[in-house]
Protein backbone atom coordinates (compact mmCIF):
# COMPACT_ATOMS: atom_id res chain seq x y z
CA UNK A 1 0.00 0.00 0.00
CA UNK A 2 1.17 3.75 -0.88
CA UNK A 3 0.83 7.00 1.29
CA UNK A 4 0.43 9.79 -0.76
CA UNK A 5 3.51 11.82 -0.48
CA UNK A 6 0.75 15.56 -0.93
CA UNK A 7 3.08 17.14 -3.59
CA UNK A 8 1.16 17.83 -6.56
CA UNK A 9 3.09 15.23 -9.30
CA UNK A 10 5.34 13.46 -6.96
CA UNK A 11 3.55 10.48 -6.37
CA UNK A 12 3.44 9.97 -10.03
CA UNK A 13 7.28 9.38 -10.55
CA UNK A 14 7.46 7.86 -7.51
CA UNK A 15 4.88 4.63 -7.98
CA UNK A 16 2.26 6.32 -6.19
CA UNK A 17 3.83 7.74 -2.98
CA UNK A 18 5.85 6.44 -0.11
CA UNK A 19 5.62 2.73 1.58
CA UNK A 20 2.91 2.51 4.15
CA UNK A 21 4.73 2.65 7.62
CA UNK A 22 8.48 3.67 5.61
CA UNK A 23 10.36 6.52 7.11
CA UNK A 24 11.29 8.75 4.49
CA UNK A 25 14.35 11.22 4.32
CA UNK A 26 14.21 14.63 2.36
CA UNK A 27 17.61 16.45 2.77
CA UNK A 28 18.67 19.76 1.07
CA UNK A 29 20.75 23.02 1.80
CA UNK A 30 19.23 26.22 3.70
CA UNK A 31 16.05 27.59 2.18
CA UNK A 32 15.14 24.26 -0.34
CA UNK A 33 11.81 23.74 0.92
CA UNK A 34 12.42 20.58 3.69
CA UNK A 35 9.83 21.90 6.46
CA UNK A 36 7.58 22.74 3.52
CA UNK A 37 7.71 20.00 2.12
CA UNK A 38 6.99 17.99 5.63
CA UNK A 39 4.27 20.77 6.38
CA UNK A 40 2.97 19.78 2.63
CA UNK A 41 2.95 16.01 3.32
CA UNK A 42 1.16 16.50 6.30
CA UNK A 43 -1.43 19.07 5.64
CA UNK A 44 -2.50 16.88 2.53
CA UNK A 45 -2.32 13.86 4.91
CA UNK A 46 -4.81 15.41 7.49
CA UNK A 47 -7.27 16.60 4.17
CA UNK A 48 -7.70 13.41 3.91
CA UNK A 49 -8.69 12.62 7.27
CA UNK A 50 -5.64 11.60 8.80
CA UNK A 51 -4.48 12.30 12.15
CA UNK A 52 -0.78 13.61 11.80
CA UNK A 53 2.09 14.81 13.79
CA UNK A 54 4.70 17.23 12.95
CA UNK A 55 7.86 17.28 15.24
CA UNK A 56 10.44 20.24 15.56
CA UNK A 57 13.75 19.60 17.15
CA UNK A 58 15.03 22.94 16.19
CA UNK A 59 12.78 25.75 15.56
CA UNK A 60 9.55 26.86 17.65
CA UNK A 61 6.31 25.50 16.46
CA UNK A 62 5.74 29.50 16.74
CA UNK A 63 8.29 30.90 14.57
CA UNK A 64 7.64 27.48 12.18
CA UNK A 65 3.90 28.81 11.65
CA UNK A 66 4.70 32.16 11.60
CA UNK A 67 6.75 31.93 8.51
CA UNK A 68 4.24 29.80 6.88
CA UNK A 69 2.86 31.16 3.46
CA UNK A 70 -0.62 32.05 3.52
CA UNK A 71 -2.40 29.33 1.69
CA UNK A 72 -0.13 26.96 3.80
CA UNK A 73 -1.61 28.39 6.96
CA UNK A 74 -5.21 28.61 5.97
CA UNK A 75 -4.67 24.76 5.30
CA UNK A 76 -3.80 24.64 8.32
CA UNK A 77 -6.83 26.31 10.24
CA UNK A 78 -8.73 24.04 8.09
CA UNK A 79 -7.92 21.01 9.98
CA UNK A 80 -6.29 22.26 13.03
CA UNK A 81 -8.12 19.72 14.81
CA UNK A 82 -6.24 16.64 12.86
CA UNK A 83 -2.55 18.40 13.09
CA UNK A 84 -0.72 17.94 16.02
CA UNK A 85 2.62 18.71 17.45
CA UNK A 86 5.24 18.18 19.80
CA UNK A 87 7.52 21.51 19.96
CA UNK A 88 11.07 20.61 21.21
CA UNK A 89 12.06 23.89 19.88
CA UNK A 90 10.62 25.03 22.68
CA UNK A 91 11.10 23.17 25.30
CA UNK A 92 15.21 22.79 24.26
CA UNK A 93 16.22 26.26 26.27
CA UNK A 94 14.13 25.36 29.06
CA UNK A 95 15.26 21.94 30.01
CA UNK A 96 18.58 21.48 28.21
CA UNK A 97 20.35 18.81 26.35
CA UNK A 98 18.86 15.94 27.96
CA UNK A 99 15.37 16.47 26.41
CA UNK A 100 17.91 15.24 23.30
CA UNK A 101 18.45 12.20 25.21
CA UNK A 102 16.40 9.30 22.84
CA UNK A 103 14.37 8.09 25.24
CA UNK A 104 12.91 10.72 26.18
CA UNK A 105 11.90 12.01 22.28
CA UNK A 106 10.72 8.40 21.81
CA UNK A 107 8.55 8.28 25.06
CA UNK A 108 6.77 11.50 24.00
CA UNK A 109 6.48 10.73 20.33
CA UNK A 110 4.98 7.31 20.93
CA UNK A 111 1.84 8.49 23.73
CA UNK A 112 1.60 10.82 20.68
CA UNK A 113 1.02 8.58 18.09
CA UNK A 114 -1.36 6.84 19.89
CA UNK A 115 -2.89 9.32 21.98
CA UNK A 116 -3.93 11.43 18.90
CA UNK A 117 -4.13 7.73 16.71
CA UNK A 118 -1.60 9.44 14.67
CA UNK A 119 -0.80 7.83 11.46
CA UNK A 120 1.61 10.48 9.59
CA UNK A 121 5.04 11.62 11.29
CA UNK A 122 6.75 14.78 10.07
CA UNK A 123 10.08 14.77 11.57
CA UNK A 124 11.80 18.49 10.95
CA UNK A 125 15.15 18.78 11.23
CA UNK A 126 17.42 16.21 12.87
CA UNK A 127 20.84 17.80 13.30
CA UNK A 128 20.13 18.86 16.98
CA UNK A 129 20.24 15.51 18.51
CA UNK A 130 24.10 15.57 18.00
CA UNK A 131 23.80 18.20 20.62
CA UNK A 132 23.30 15.11 23.18
CA UNK A 133 25.20 12.45 20.77
CA UNK A 134 28.57 13.53 19.42
CA UNK A 135 29.94 10.19 18.77
CA UNK A 136 28.60 9.78 15.03
CA UNK A 137 28.28 6.13 15.81
CA UNK A 138 25.92 6.21 18.38
CA UNK A 139 23.99 8.65 16.75
CA UNK A 140 23.83 6.19 13.95
CA UNK A 141 22.33 3.94 15.97
CA UNK A 142 19.94 6.37 17.46
CA UNK A 143 18.28 7.38 14.55
CA UNK A 144 17.97 4.04 13.41
CA UNK A 145 16.17 3.06 17.09
CA UNK A 146 13.68 6.05 16.39
CA UNK A 147 12.95 4.86 12.60
CA UNK A 148 12.33 1.38 14.36
CA UNK A 149 9.95 2.70 16.82
CA UNK A 150 7.76 5.26 15.03
CA UNK A 151 7.76 2.10 12.45
CA UNK A 152 6.03 -0.24 15.14
CA UNK A 153 3.39 1.92 15.97
CA UNK A 154 2.27 1.96 12.14
CA UNK A 155 3.04 5.57 11.24
CA UNK A 156 4.73 6.89 7.88
CA UNK A 157 7.29 9.21 8.57
CA UNK A 158 9.24 12.19 6.33
CA UNK A 159 12.00 13.32 8.36
CA UNK A 160 14.49 16.32 7.53
CA UNK A 161 17.59 16.47 7.42
CA UNK A 162 20.40 19.68 5.78
CA UNK A 163 22.54 18.90 2.83
CA UNK A 164 26.61 19.24 3.31
CA UNK A 165 29.11 18.37 0.78
CA UNK A 166 26.41 16.75 -1.49
CA UNK A 167 25.36 14.56 1.43
CA UNK A 168 22.70 14.35 3.58
CA UNK A 169 24.46 15.28 7.18
CA UNK A 170 25.41 12.36 8.95
CA UNK A 171 25.43 9.97 6.12
CA UNK A 172 23.77 7.47 8.18
CA UNK A 173 20.05 8.74 7.33
CA UNK A 174 20.37 7.80 3.70
CA UNK A 175 20.87 4.21 4.79
CA UNK A 176 18.41 4.40 7.21
CA UNK A 177 15.46 6.01 5.08
CA UNK A 178 13.42 3.85 2.94
CA UNK A 179 13.28 6.68 0.49
CA UNK A 180 15.71 9.61 -0.11
CA UNK A 181 14.80 12.98 -1.77
CA UNK A 182 17.18 15.67 -2.08
CA UNK A 183 15.96 19.31 -2.94
CA UNK A 184 18.60 22.22 -4.18
CA UNK A 185 17.86 25.84 -5.12
CA UNK A 186 20.11 27.75 -6.93
CA UNK A 187 18.31 30.67 -6.02
CA UNK A 188 16.49 30.86 -9.49
CA UNK A 189 15.60 27.01 -10.08
CA UNK A 190 14.77 24.55 -7.55
CA UNK A 191 14.87 20.84 -8.97
CA UNK A 192 13.43 17.69 -6.64
CA UNK A 193 15.24 14.55 -7.07
CA UNK A 194 14.58 10.97 -6.06
CA UNK A 195 17.68 9.34 -4.79
CA UNK A 196 16.16 5.69 -3.91
CA UNK A 197 13.02 3.95 -2.87
CA UNK A 198 12.82 0.90 -1.43
CA UNK A 199 11.16 -2.22 -3.34
CA UNK A 200 9.24 0.14 -5.85
CA UNK A 201 10.65 2.16 -9.35
CA UNK A 202 10.89 5.86 -9.44
CA UNK A 203 11.64 8.38 -12.19
CA UNK A 204 15.48 9.57 -11.69
CA UNK A 205 16.83 12.83 -12.64
CA UNK A 206 16.59 16.33 -11.68
CA UNK A 207 12.89 17.11 -11.56
CA UNK A 208 11.11 21.13 -11.55
CA UNK A 209 9.84 21.82 -7.99
CA UNK A 210 7.95 25.03 -7.21
CA UNK A 211 6.93 26.51 -4.09
CA UNK A 212 3.31 28.88 -3.91
CA UNK A 213 1.51 30.10 -1.50
CA UNK A 214 -0.48 27.07 -1.25
CA UNK A 215 2.11 24.33 -1.27
CA UNK A 216 4.48 22.68 -3.27
CA UNK A 217 4.13 21.13 -6.74
CA UNK A 218 6.83 19.19 -8.55
CA UNK A 219 6.98 19.04 -12.39
CA UNK A 220 8.51 15.95 -13.58
CA UNK A 221 10.75 15.44 -16.71
CA UNK A 222 8.63 13.10 -18.16
CA UNK A 223 5.23 13.42 -19.39
CA UNK A 224 3.73 10.01 -19.44
CA UNK A 225 1.92 9.92 -23.28
CA UNK A 226 -0.90 7.41 -23.07
CA UNK A 227 -1.51 5.38 -25.68
CA UNK A 228 -0.63 5.92 -28.82
CA UNK A 229 -2.73 8.31 -32.10
CA UNK A 230 -3.60 6.47 -35.89
CA UNK A 231 -1.01 8.59 -37.91
CA UNK A 232 -3.48 10.19 -40.61
CA UNK A 233 -2.74 12.67 -43.98
CA UNK A 234 -1.74 16.17 -42.83
CA UNK A 235 -1.18 19.08 -44.71
CA UNK A 236 1.55 22.02 -44.25
CA UNK A 237 -1.28 24.33 -45.65
CA UNK A 238 0.83 25.90 -48.32
CA UNK A 239 0.29 25.56 -51.68
CA UNK A 240 2.88 22.65 -53.72
CA UNK A 241 4.48 22.23 -50.41
CA UNK A 242 3.10 19.13 -48.90
CA UNK A 243 3.68 17.86 -53.35
CA UNK A 244 7.27 18.87 -52.09
CA UNK A 245 6.98 16.60 -48.82
CA UNK A 246 5.71 13.82 -50.40
CA UNK A 247 4.11 13.05 -48.11
CA UNK A 248 3.48 14.43 -44.16
CA UNK A 249 1.11 12.89 -41.14
CA UNK A 250 -0.54 13.68 -38.22
CA UNK A 251 1.90 13.70 -35.17
CA UNK A 252 4.61 14.78 -37.12
CA UNK A 253 7.24 16.90 -36.22
CA UNK A 254 8.16 20.10 -38.50
CA UNK A 255 11.19 22.07 -38.03
CA UNK A 256 11.12 25.67 -39.84
CA UNK A 257 15.08 26.44 -39.28
CA UNK A 258 16.54 29.38 -41.24
CA UNK A 259 17.93 33.50 -40.11
CA UNK A 260 15.74 36.09 -39.22
CA UNK A 261 13.30 37.66 -42.22
CA UNK A 262 12.83 34.45 -43.76
CA UNK A 263 9.33 34.39 -42.62
CA UNK A 264 9.29 31.25 -40.17
CA UNK A 265 5.84 32.57 -38.49
CA UNK A 266 4.01 32.89 -41.45
CA UNK A 267 5.41 29.04 -42.07
CA UNK A 268 3.46 28.01 -38.78
CA UNK A 269 0.65 30.68 -39.15
CA UNK A 270 -0.21 28.64 -42.89
CA UNK A 271 0.12 25.55 -40.90
CA UNK A 272 -2.38 26.12 -38.22
CA UNK A 273 -4.82 28.25 -40.65
CA UNK A 274 -5.20 25.40 -42.67
CA UNK A 275 -6.28 23.36 -39.17
CA UNK A 276 -8.40 25.64 -38.23
CA UNK A 277 -10.64 26.18 -41.63
CA UNK A 278 -11.00 22.52 -41.18
CA UNK A 279 -12.47 23.13 -38.02
CA UNK A 280 -9.57 22.02 -35.91
CA UNK A 281 -7.84 23.54 -32.90
CA UNK A 282 -4.39 25.28 -33.35
CA UNK A 283 -2.33 26.69 -31.41
CA UNK A 284 0.53 29.26 -31.48
CA UNK A 285 2.91 29.59 -28.77
CA UNK A 286 5.75 32.01 -29.06
CA UNK A 287 8.95 31.75 -27.19
CA UNK A 288 9.57 35.86 -28.54
CA UNK A 289 7.80 38.78 -26.65
CA UNK A 290 5.90 40.18 -29.93
CA UNK A 291 2.80 38.18 -30.76
CA UNK A 292 0.97 41.08 -31.47
CA UNK A 293 2.39 40.84 -34.85
CA UNK A 294 1.78 37.24 -35.42
CA UNK A 295 -2.01 38.08 -34.15
CA UNK A 296 -2.16 40.96 -36.99
CA UNK A 297 -0.94 38.61 -39.24
CA UNK A 298 -3.55 35.77 -38.44
CA UNK A 299 -6.12 38.13 -38.97
CA UNK A 300 -4.89 38.85 -42.16
CA UNK A 301 -4.96 35.15 -43.04
CA UNK A 302 -8.76 35.03 -42.41
CA UNK A 303 -10.80 34.92 -39.71
CA UNK A 304 -9.04 32.15 -37.01
CA UNK A 305 -9.15 33.48 -33.54
CA UNK A 306 -12.58 31.11 -33.28
CA UNK A 307 -9.96 28.08 -33.45
CA UNK A 308 -6.74 29.41 -33.26
CA UNK A 309 -4.87 30.44 -30.65
CA UNK A 310 -1.90 32.61 -29.91
CA UNK A 311 0.20 32.62 -26.56
CA UNK A 312 3.36 34.05 -25.22
CA UNK A 313 5.81 31.98 -22.61
CA UNK A 314 8.48 33.95 -21.06
CA UNK A 315 11.20 31.16 -21.46
CA UNK A 316 13.58 33.41 -19.45
CA UNK A 317 11.52 33.64 -16.50
CA UNK A 318 9.84 30.07 -16.80
CA UNK A 319 11.51 27.15 -15.51
CA UNK A 320 11.60 24.52 -18.49
CA UNK A 321 9.72 21.91 -16.82
CA UNK A 322 6.75 23.75 -16.04
CA UNK A 323 6.88 25.05 -19.44
CA UNK A 324 6.93 21.21 -20.19
CA UNK A 325 3.66 21.10 -18.29
CA UNK A 326 2.10 23.78 -19.18
CA UNK A 327 2.01 22.74 -23.42
CA UNK A 328 0.68 19.42 -21.54
CA UNK A 329 -2.16 21.41 -20.39
CA UNK A 330 -2.62 23.78 -23.30
CA UNK A 331 -2.65 21.27 -26.15
CA UNK A 332 -5.49 19.31 -24.48
CA UNK A 333 -7.78 19.77 -27.45
CA UNK A 334 -4.85 20.77 -30.06
CA UNK A 335 -4.73 19.03 -32.79
CA UNK A 336 -2.04 21.54 -34.25
CA UNK A 337 0.67 23.52 -32.71
CA UNK A 338 3.20 25.87 -33.70
CA UNK A 339 6.23 26.33 -31.22
CA UNK A 340 8.14 29.57 -32.43
CA UNK A 341 11.46 30.22 -30.91
CA UNK A 342 12.82 27.25 -30.30
CA UNK A 343 16.10 28.88 -30.14
CA UNK A 344 15.02 30.58 -27.22
CA UNK A 345 14.60 27.58 -24.76
CA UNK A 346 17.72 25.81 -26.40
CA UNK A 347 20.68 27.45 -23.60
CA UNK A 348 18.93 25.49 -20.61
CA UNK A 349 21.08 22.83 -19.80
CA UNK A 350 17.64 20.66 -19.42
CA UNK A 351 16.68 21.03 -22.99
CA UNK A 352 17.68 17.57 -24.36
CA UNK A 353 15.17 16.05 -21.49
CA UNK A 354 12.55 18.87 -22.53
CA UNK A 355 12.84 18.03 -26.26
CA UNK A 356 13.13 14.43 -25.59
CA UNK A 357 9.74 14.65 -22.92
CA UNK A 358 7.74 16.79 -25.09
CA UNK A 359 7.95 15.43 -29.61
CA UNK A 360 7.30 12.11 -27.52
CA UNK A 361 4.21 13.27 -26.09
CA UNK A 362 3.42 15.35 -28.70
CA UNK A 363 4.03 12.34 -31.39
CA UNK A 364 1.90 9.89 -29.00
CA UNK A 365 -1.10 12.29 -28.81
CA UNK A 366 -0.99 12.73 -32.78
CA UNK A 367 -0.62 16.62 -32.53
CA UNK A 368 1.11 17.53 -35.27
CA UNK A 369 4.25 19.97 -34.11
CA UNK A 370 5.82 22.74 -36.48
CA UNK A 371 9.36 24.17 -34.68
CA UNK A 372 10.79 27.44 -35.95
CA UNK A 373 14.40 27.93 -35.05
CA UNK A 374 16.16 31.22 -35.32
CA UNK A 375 19.77 30.54 -36.83
CA UNK A 376 22.04 33.61 -36.40
CA UNK A 377 23.91 33.99 -39.45
CA UNK A 378 21.71 35.50 -42.31
CA UNK A 379 23.79 34.34 -44.99
CA UNK A 380 26.14 31.33 -46.44
CA UNK A 381 25.40 28.94 -43.45
CA UNK A 382 25.37 25.36 -42.87
CA UNK A 383 23.67 24.77 -39.62
CA UNK A 384 20.29 23.87 -39.14
CA UNK A 385 20.69 25.39 -35.75
CA UNK A 386 19.10 22.43 -32.75
CA UNK A 387 20.44 19.04 -33.08
CA UNK A 388 18.27 17.34 -30.46
CA UNK A 389 15.13 18.43 -33.06
CA UNK A 390 17.07 17.56 -36.04
CA UNK A 391 17.50 14.22 -34.60
CA UNK A 392 14.05 13.41 -34.44
CA UNK A 393 11.92 15.43 -36.37
CA UNK A 394 10.04 13.89 -38.98
CA UNK A 395 10.63 17.05 -41.89
CA UNK A 396 13.32 19.51 -41.79
CA UNK A 397 13.01 22.98 -43.98
CA UNK A 398 15.89 25.13 -44.47
CA UNK A 399 15.18 28.56 -45.47
CA UNK A 400 17.92 30.99 -46.61
CA UNK A 401 18.59 33.89 -48.61
CA UNK A 402 20.74 33.61 -51.24
CA UNK A 403 21.53 37.05 -53.59
CA UNK A 404 20.52 36.09 -57.41
CA UNK A 405 20.23 39.28 -59.79
CA UNK A 406 21.19 41.59 -57.26
CA UNK A 407 18.17 40.60 -55.18
CA UNK A 408 18.21 39.04 -51.89
CA UNK A 409 15.17 36.21 -52.74
CA UNK A 410 14.27 33.43 -50.24
CA UNK A 411 15.25 30.13 -50.79
CA UNK A 412 13.70 27.02 -48.83
CA UNK A 413 15.14 23.42 -49.41
CA UNK A 414 13.95 20.10 -48.09
CA UNK A 415 16.38 18.65 -45.57
CA UNK A 416 14.39 15.72 -44.49
CA UNK A 417 11.16 14.15 -45.20
CA UNK A 418 9.11 10.54 -44.92
CA UNK A 419 9.53 10.17 -48.81
CA UNK A 420 12.32 8.84 -50.35
CA UNK A 421 11.21 10.92 -53.14
CA UNK A 422 10.97 14.18 -51.61
CA UNK A 423 11.83 17.42 -53.66
CA UNK A 424 15.36 17.89 -53.44
CA UNK A 425 16.00 21.38 -55.31
CA UNK A 426 16.22 24.40 -54.26
CA UNK A 427 13.05 26.97 -54.52
CA UNK A 428 12.38 30.59 -54.37
CA UNK A 429 9.64 31.69 -51.70
CA UNK A 430 8.07 34.81 -51.29
CA UNK A 431 6.00 36.13 -48.37
CA UNK A 432 2.92 37.71 -49.41
CA UNK A 433 -0.72 38.97 -47.89
CA UNK A 434 -2.07 35.49 -48.10
CA UNK A 435 1.32 33.86 -46.50
CA UNK A 436 3.69 31.82 -48.16
CA UNK A 437 3.91 31.65 -51.78
CA UNK A 438 5.97 29.03 -53.55
CA UNK A 439 7.43 30.73 -56.99
CA UNK A 440 9.40 27.58 -58.13
CA UNK A 441 12.56 25.89 -58.30
CA UNK A 442 16.29 28.08 -59.11
CA UNK A 443 17.27 26.56 -61.80
CA UNK A 444 20.85 26.44 -63.88
CA UNK A 445 22.36 27.90 -60.69
CA UNK A 446 25.33 26.84 -58.65
CA UNK A 447 26.13 27.57 -55.46
CA UNK A 448 22.86 28.71 -54.21
CA UNK A 449 23.85 27.75 -50.43
CA UNK A 450 26.65 29.58 -50.39
CA UNK A 451 24.76 32.81 -50.60
CA UNK A 452 26.27 34.12 -53.69
CA UNK A 453 25.51 31.69 -56.12
CA UNK A 454 26.62 31.30 -59.88
CA UNK A 455 25.19 30.16 -63.54
CA UNK A 456 25.88 27.00 -64.21
CA UNK A 457 27.20 27.89 -67.86
CA UNK A 458 29.78 30.12 -66.53
CA UNK A 459 31.61 27.30 -63.92
CA UNK A 460 31.19 25.13 -67.37
CA UNK A 461 33.07 27.73 -69.46
CA UNK A 462 35.67 28.46 -66.41
CA UNK A 463 36.45 24.54 -66.79
CA UNK A 464 36.45 24.06 -70.02
CA UNK A 465 39.24 27.49 -70.83
CA UNK A 466 41.07 25.76 -67.80
CA UNK A 467 41.74 22.59 -69.90
CA UNK A 468 42.06 24.93 -73.09
N1 LIG B 1 4.66 31.92 -0.80
C1 LIG B 1 5.81 31.49 -1.26
N2 LIG B 1 6.03 31.47 -2.58
C2 LIG B 1 7.20 31.05 -3.07
N3 LIG B 1 8.23 30.62 -2.33
C3 LIG B 1 8.07 30.62 -1.00
C4 LIG B 1 6.86 31.06 -0.38
N4 LIG B 1 7.03 30.94 0.95
C5 LIG B 1 8.27 30.46 1.16
N5 LIG B 1 8.89 30.26 0.00
C6 LIG B 1 10.27 29.76 -0.18
O1 LIG B 1 10.41 28.55 0.53
C7 LIG B 1 11.74 28.42 1.01
C8 LIG B 1 11.71 28.10 2.48
O2 LIG B 1 11.26 26.80 2.62
P1 LIG B 1 11.61 25.98 3.93
O3 LIG B 1 11.51 26.81 5.14
O4 LIG B 1 10.78 24.77 3.85
O5 LIG B 1 13.14 25.61 3.67
P2 LIG B 1 14.07 24.68 4.56
O6 LIG B 1 14.78 23.79 3.60
O7 LIG B 1 13.29 24.06 5.63
O8 LIG B 1 15.08 25.74 5.13
P3 LIG B 1 15.99 25.65 6.48
O9 LIG B 1 17.14 24.76 6.14
O10 LIG B 1 16.40 27.04 6.71
O11 LIG B 1 15.11 25.08 7.55
C9 LIG B 1 12.42 29.74 0.78
O12 LIG B 1 13.34 29.59 -0.30
C10 LIG B 1 11.30 30.67 0.41
O13 LIG B 1 11.72 31.61 -0.55
MG1 LIG C 1 13.36 24.14 7.77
Amino acid sequence: MKVSTGIKNLDVIMDGGFIDKSFNLVYGGGGTGKTLFTFNFLLNGAEQGNNVLYITLEESWDDITRKLPDGMRKRLDAIRDKFHYLDFGSLRPVLGREIMEVNVLTEAIASSIVVNNVSLVGFDGIAPLSIYYEDEHKLRSVIFNLSQSIKSYGATTVFTSEEIDGRSRYGTEEFVADSVIRLTYNGTKRRLQILKTRGTGFVGGKHGLEISSSGLRVYPKLLFPEGKAKPMPESMGILKLDNMLGETFSGDITLITGPPGTGKYLFGLSFLKNACKHGKNGLYISFEENIEKIKRRLDDLGDSRKLCKVIYIDPKNEDIYKILWQLRALTKDTNRLVLHGMNMLSTSEEYEDFIHAFLGYMRARGISTMLTYSTTQIIATNTLGDEQIVNRADNIIKLLFAEIGGELKKILVIIKSHSPTHERGLVEYRLGKRGVVIVGKIEGMEGVMSGTPTKQMEIKKRVESFFK
